[in-house]
């Protein structure tokens, strides 16, 4: 089978090529590469010793999708292309509604045209807002609190209503907690263009001495020792949650015709939790002061994850301490990212 991943140049989407590769699919990826480097391309060419096609293009651009699904013969989507910045998207909401609201409409036109009906999507636990029960349920009233958040959720919105409109489609809309690490070969991993805004790639570049220390965003949470606590989900877990999905769409049975599922682990990691992980994966001190909470964070968010083991047969298999060794691995081996 011929799969498109959309966003496949990407952090997260690499990672996924992999896995699909190494399950026997053949890959297209479309990728403006507006956030990422075709190098990491030729990096999943290396780990899995197969080639992958990739074709240069917009998400937005409807023609080229649909060009590109046909040429290729494709049977289904895996859609990672999107941008991901709260705090930019409260700067720019149009260009965060444009790629991840519209991008993903004329996508799924395109689909329609070329005759394709199967598509994963990546949510985020950002759109459940602050959590109200814990472990969060897929139940949990939606309510997010950034451009961002909103455009993923109409996004959701979108593929329930296409679904409803018709039982061609099949769709498996996947929430991510805190992706994490790298693939052990540390040929692929995350390569923040900037200064890294997430937890573990700042951590990263603390140890390895490109920041002097990290900032930690308030110590008066209502957790374990007062700092922020997340679930995070090591990204070969989090693509291999992807083929589940592909795998439980493939079935033809109802339950899985549209579903939404919760990836991460279950289990919870305060900031200092997180410092304390990557000390010991670095072997190095990690510097780092209390400052004043975020704006707009919340003291704790994990999953419930019991939905996705029932309906896709999945579970998360790394701790803590492989998601740090592996992201330490990367950073070590890659430090200017795929720049060199
Ligand atoms: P990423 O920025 O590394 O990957 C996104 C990819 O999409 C990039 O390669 C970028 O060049 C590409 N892209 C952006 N706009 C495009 C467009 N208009 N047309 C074609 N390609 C385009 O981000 P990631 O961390 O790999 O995230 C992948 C997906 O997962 C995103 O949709 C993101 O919102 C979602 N997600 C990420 C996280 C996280 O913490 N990383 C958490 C929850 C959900
Ligand atoms: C984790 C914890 C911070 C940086 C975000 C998005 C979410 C999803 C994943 C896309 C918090 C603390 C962080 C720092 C710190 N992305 N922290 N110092 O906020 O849970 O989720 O990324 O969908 O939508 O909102 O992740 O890694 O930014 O923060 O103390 O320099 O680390 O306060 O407690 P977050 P994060």
């Amino acid at each position: 089978m011929t799969i498109l991943i959309t966003g496949g140049a990407g952090y997260i989407g690499s990672h996924a090529c992999v896995t699909f590769l190494e399950a026997g699919h053949d890959v297209v990826v479309v990728d403006n590469l507006a956030n990422a480097r075709e190098e990491s391309l030729r990096r999943v060419a290396r780990i899995t010793g197969k080639s992958l096609a990739f074709e240069q293009a917009d998400i937005r651009d409807g023609a080229a999708m649909e060009r590109i699904l046909r040429d290729h013969g494709c049977t289904a989507v895996v859609h990672f292309a999107g941008l991901k910045v709260v705090g930019e998207s409260l700067r720019d909401p149009l260009a965060y509604y444009d790629v991840n609201v519209t991008g993903t409409q004329r996508l799924l036109s395109a689909m329609e045209r070329a005759g394709v009906h199967q598509l994963i999507f990546s949510s985020s636990a950002n759109i459940y807002g602050p959590p109200q029960i814990l472990p969060v349920p897929e139940s949990h009233p939606a309510a997010p609190m950034s451009p961002y958040g909103r455009t993923k959720r109409i996004a959701e919105h979108l593929l329930n209503d296409l679904s409803a409109s018709d039982p061609k489609w099949r769709f498996a809309i996947l929430r991510y907690f805190n992706p994490v690490g790298a693939h052990e070969s540390g040929l692929i991993g995350e390569n923040p263009l900037d200064v890294p805004q997430n937890l573990c790639p700042f951590i990263a570049q603390v140890a390895s001495g490109r920041r002097e220390k990290l900032m930690v965003y308030g110590n008066d949470y209502e957790t374990r020792d007062g700092t922020g606590l997340r679930d995070y989900i090591h990204v070969v877990d989090l693509v291999e949650g992807h083929l589940k999905a592909y795998e439980a769409l493939q079935t033809g049975a109802d339950a899985t015709r549209c579903f939404t599922v919760n990836l991460g682990t279950g289990t919870g990691y305060t900031v200092l939790e997180m410092v304390r992980a990557f000390e010991r994966a670095t072997n190095r001190p990690i510097p780092f002061e209390i400052a004043p909470r975020r704006d707009g964070d919340v003291g704790e968010c994990y999953a419930e994850t019991q939905k996705a083991a029932d309906l896709i047969d999945w579970r998360a298999r790394f701790g803590l301490d492989d998601m740090c060794r592996d992201a330490w691995n990367w950073v070590c081996k890659n430090p200017t990212g795929f720049e060199d």
